[in-house]
């Protein structure tokens, strides 16, 4: 009978996953109470066939070369730029992603951080809950008209689509900027334009695209200038799309007037600028968090691990 071959879960992962892996692998992992990182993963992984990672897990060099064994890579996120793609390929490690499962939960966040920034949730709940209120006036608390606004979001990929779907109900005017025109772009109402007239144009901004190199610092302060005062920016995509000391400069200068943020340049630290503004909300990378969303990017991840054990194509590898 063949081997079943090693695999390593780095991070803590729903049972019925590892239920789901168990009869094909040797298995090291389901980490309980934290994320297994440093010396201590380059230790476990070492001698593993296969590795279930995460978003919050680097695959770089030093990784790849502890582990000669290695043949996949599985992270349990539609993002990879955690993952040192070229060098996986190199060495001939298959790495695969989970595309389509989050979308929704993804998209519904990104709303949920625009109404939260645009309407001042986040402060007017600090703001009650503190003991202030005694009273109601007409000027207390404005926020930013999100119903009937111009809506841009950077990236009209998978997520994308579904936030601009949602825009139709707000009664919305959509830009998007794509390297591309995006297929379904007329289906949205949305518009295509480039990304210095839709930061110029647009009431709200919602960052959408990969981390790439390309997009590294693709807002910074010459973007958020251009940003009409008292409008609202949000990022579900990446830390570092946005340069984060320029961003809390900028919101300290009201334009933008309010920012959504769930992820950051240094995650889990956030820049301590921008903790100490009340016109942004912050939330910790809960894109994905709901359970049928993150159970689904977990079985996606471990059904390419079990196609893989039985020598079945890949259900969804990372594009090459
Ligand atoms: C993803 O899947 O890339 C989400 O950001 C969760 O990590």
């Amino acid at each position: 009978m063949k081997e079943r071959p090693k695999l390593l879960v780095t991070c803590r992962v729903f049972p019925e996953v590892i239920e789901h892996l168990r009869p094909h692998f040797v298995l090291d992992g389901n980490a309980t109470d934290r994320a297994l990182a440093g010396d201590e993963l380059l230790r476990r992984a070492a001698d593993r066939d296969a590795l279930f990672v995460a978003a919050g897990d680097r695959v770089d060099r030093a990784l790849l070369d502890a582990c000669p064994r290695l043949k996949i890579v599985a992270t349990g996120s539609v993002g990879y730029n955690h993952i040192d793609i070229d060098a996986c390929r190199a060495r001939g490690v298959a790495v695969t992603y989970t595309p389509g499962v989050l979308t929704e939960a993804t998209a519904d966040l990104a709303w949920a951080l625009l109404m939260a920034a645009a309407r001042r949730l986040a402060e007017t709940e600090r703001w009650l809950r503190e003991g202030h209120w005694n009273t109601w006036t007409f000027d207390q608390f404005l926020g930013a008209d999100v119903h009937g606004a111009t809506l841009g979001i950077i990236g009209m990929g998978r997520i994308g689509s579904a936030i601009a779907r949602r825009a139709r109900g707000f009664d919305m005017r959509v830009l998007y900027h794509n390297r591309t025109p995006a297929a379904n772009a007329a289906d949205l109402g949305a518009q295509r334009c480039a990304l210095d007239e839709l930061l110029a144009s647009a009431d709200h901004v919602v960052l959408v695209v990969p981390a790439t190199a390309q997009t590294h610092h693709l807002i910074g302060a010459r973007e958020l200038a251009l940003m009409k005062p008292g409008s609202v920016l949000v990022n579900i995509a990446r830390g570092g799309i946005v340069d984060d000391a320029a961003l809390a400069q900028a919101l300290r200068s009201g334009r933008p007037g309010a920012a959504g943020l769930d992820v950051y340049e240094n995650e889990p630290h956030v820049h301590p600028a921008l903790l100490d503004l009340p016109n942004v909300v912050l939330t910790p990378h809960i894109g994905s968090a709901t359970r049928s969303a993150r159970l689904g990017m977990a079985m996606l991840a471990a059904d390419n691990l079990v196609a893989w054990a039985e020598e079945r194509p890949l259900p969804t590898p990372v594009p090459l």
